[in-house]
């Protein structure tokens, strides 16, 4: 059982992306610049814009973090929107989700200019990546690619159940493994919470990855022996021994499940930390021009 280290490889991507920035500079060309809008006070999302930007810092980004009261009318993101849209000094920008209730979230997504919609969440981008035209894939999915490319695992004819059809990794991530590429041409079953007996698809999986949200939802009946398990659920459960009074618990049952794979993702430390490298590497391409010209 080969653990997939997720801290490890999105310090190496970054360290690469860092070190093209540093060419950026030498040779005179435009330092990316990521922006990023945080409405209201969510833990979880307060420290995910704040990891953002320092990323941004460790590897030579400028950034730009914009902060509203969760009471910010819709007019008001809407308006600071168009002025990123507008800003040649702002290469891509994101709008941290989840929004209060009182703002449509799917106006706000659509407001922002695809060339600068480095989350990959603009109807545009995702059209573009069922197309298979060059497009920001969203950091999740991307990261997931990442993991498989750099432990050189096979999906050619493989059978790759992924549970979940979120719009930001369920259904990309099937979308994605079903493409005629490297990482890729696998049969791809989508479960959700409508599929009866999902251990019945699961058991037939060489790849499994779920994102859920549900901690103990995949156990060791449910994973074929030598399968691969990519956990992308990431729930705070209360854990006095703490400091921060909770841990992060995946959707697989990690200590019995392990034994079983040929490559396993830990949680913490599996794919979350990959998701802040892909949203550097989207916001370097926009830079570079390199999606839309
Ligand atoms: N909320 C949870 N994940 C994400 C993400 O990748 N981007 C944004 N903007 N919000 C999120």
């Amino acid at each position: 059982m080969t653990l997939l280290d997720g801290k490890k490889t999105s310090e190496t991507i970054q360290q690469e992306i860092a070190d093209e920035v540093a060419d950026i500079k030498a040779n005179g060309g435009k330092v990316p610049h990521l922006a990023a809008i945080l409405v209201g006070n969510d833990g979880g999302s307060v420290t995910y814009v704040n990891n953002k930007v320092l990323a941004c810092e460790r590897i030579g980004f400028g950034s730009t973090l914009i902060r509203y009261e969760d009471t910010v009318t819709e007019e008001e993101l809407l308006a600071k929107i168009k002025e990123l849209n507008e800003d040649v000094l702002v290469d891509g920008f994101i709008v941290q989700l989840p929004l209060p209730k009182h703002i449509d979230t799917e106006k706000v997504l659509e407001s922002i200019d695809p060339k600068k919609d480095v989350d990959g969440f603009h109807p545009t981008n995702v059209g573009r990546m069922v197309a298979g035209l060059p497009s920001y894939l969203p950091a999740t999915p991307a990261g997931i690619l990442q993991l498989l490319t750099r432990y050189e695992i096979e999906t050619h004819g493989k059978h790759c159940v992924v549970v979940g059809r979120s719009n930001i990794v369920g259904s990309p991530m099937s979308i994605l493994m079903a493409k005629e590429a490297y990482p890729g041409n696998a049969t791809v079953t989508l479960c959700h919470r409508n599929t009866v007996n999902l251990g019945y698809f699961t058991r037939q999986a060489d790849i499994i990855i779920t994102a859920v949200g549900k901690p103990g939802l995949i156990t060791p009946d449910m994973v074929k022996e030598g399968a691969v398990v990519i956990d992308v659920g990431t729930t705070r459960v209360p854990d006095a021994t703490r400091k921060a009074g909770y841990r992060l618990r995946g959707d697989v049952d990690f200590d019995a499940v392990a034994p079983k794979c040929s490559f396993i993702t830990p949680v913490p430390g599996g794919v979350g930390p990959l998701t802040i490298a892909m949203l550097m590497k989207n916001t370097l391409r926009a830079a570079k021009r390199e999606v839309y010209g």
